[in-house]
């Protein structure tokens, strides 16, 4: 079973798909003290709260763990389409967690970031960074609503392999993604989850003004944002494309993106003495990785695990 240590785990989403996939948890880090709250109530008290700036103590701290794999979404606001498209602190962290990888030299890491990054100069540092380190890079931009997500959520996931190829990991990825996408019909009926969803269409507030903001429950939703539950203002400019009513269609609520993000059932945002708010509460839905999606990723490493095993075996 491989193991695996969560840079810049926030409330737990990508831990909780790899756990679902069968991985072993060993350890998590992120510098906010309310994450880590919720992240030890709901995925494994190893959690800490720890500066990932200080690239140095991080890598001796995670190397502690010895882990197969690391796994990291270093915070992506720098590079977002909503952000203000500027290079600034943030996205240095995204090279500090290449440089942890490069001094701790797991077997595995993966990356997950906004799909801006790509066009980079930055980008081209973080693989050039990886590559020098020995790791084979498999990268692509994934609409999460095939990877098993109800919601249209474009996001780039880098993922390395010490001394593999470039691309060694596309077999046991790029076959295993949905020919279609997953609706928010589809999940809820088939999942246990923690919303009430007894309405046929819905408002989300959108990212850009004249998004269509209206959506049916027989297609996967827009992109979650933390700002998801805003009302219309009077400036506000629905799109032609609308369907529905936006005045009266139905609004969502923190549940409802929780099962957007494929939170599991149960799942609680609020732990005692914690002092999470609602808007604590819905950055960190927003923020997460959804976690069917870190459940996907988690098998595409077991699946490369097992057939070097295999290869290795059928070798002696
Ligand atoms: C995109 S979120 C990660 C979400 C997480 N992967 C999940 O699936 O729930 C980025 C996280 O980085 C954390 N962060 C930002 N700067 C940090 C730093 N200097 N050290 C540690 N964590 C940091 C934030 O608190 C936030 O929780």
């Amino acid at each position: 079973m491989l193991s695996f240590v969560d840079l810049f785990c926030g409330c737990g989403g990508l831990s909780l798909g790899l756990q679902k996939a069968g991985l072993n948890h060993l350890a998590a880090f992120d510098y906010w003290d309310k994450a880590i709250a919720v992240y030890q109530a709901n995925v494994s008290p190893h959690a800490f709260v720890f500066n990932l700036a200080n690239t140095e103590a991080a890598a001796e701290s995670v190397s502690r763990y010895s882990p197969d794999l690391i796994v990291g979404g270093p915070p992506c606001q720098d590079f977002s389409l909503c952000g203000k498209k500027q290079i600034g602190r943030r996205a240095n962290l995204t090279l500090s967690y290449v440089e942890i990888i490069a001094a701790v030299r797991p077997k595995y890491f993966l990356m997950e970031n906004v799909p801006p990054i790509i066009k980079t100069e930055f980008f081209k540092k973080v693989y050039l960074a990886a590559a020098a380190a020995g790791y084979g890079l498999t990268y692509k931009i994934a609409d999460l609503s095939f990877y098993n997500v109800p919601q249209k959520r474009k996001r780039l996931f880098l993922l390395g392999v010490l001394g593999g190829g470039e691309n060694c990991l596309d077999v046991y990825w790029k076959p295993y993604v949905a020919k279609k996408p997953k609706t928010v019909r589809e999940y809820v009926t088939e999942n246990p989850v923690n919303a009430e969803w007894n309405f046929d269409h819905y408002f989300l507030y959108p990212r850009y003004m004249e998004r269509r903001c209206t959506f049916s429950m027989d297609e996967p939703s827009w992109t979650i944002v933390s700002s998801f539950k805003r009302n219309p203002g009077p400036k506000f400019r629905p799109s032609p494309n609308e369907k529905y009513d936006y005045q009266t269609a139905p609004r969502l609520n923190l549940k409802h993106a929780m099962d957007l993000q494929t939170f599991p059932k149960g799942f609680n945002l609020f732990p005692e003495g914690a002092k999470i708010s609602e808007s604590d509460a819905r950055l960190m839905v927003a923020n997460a990785v959804p976690v069917n999606a870190g459940e996907f990723f988690g098998k595409v490493f077991s699946r490369y695990e097992a057939a070097k095993i295999k290869n290795k075996t059928t070798l002696f």
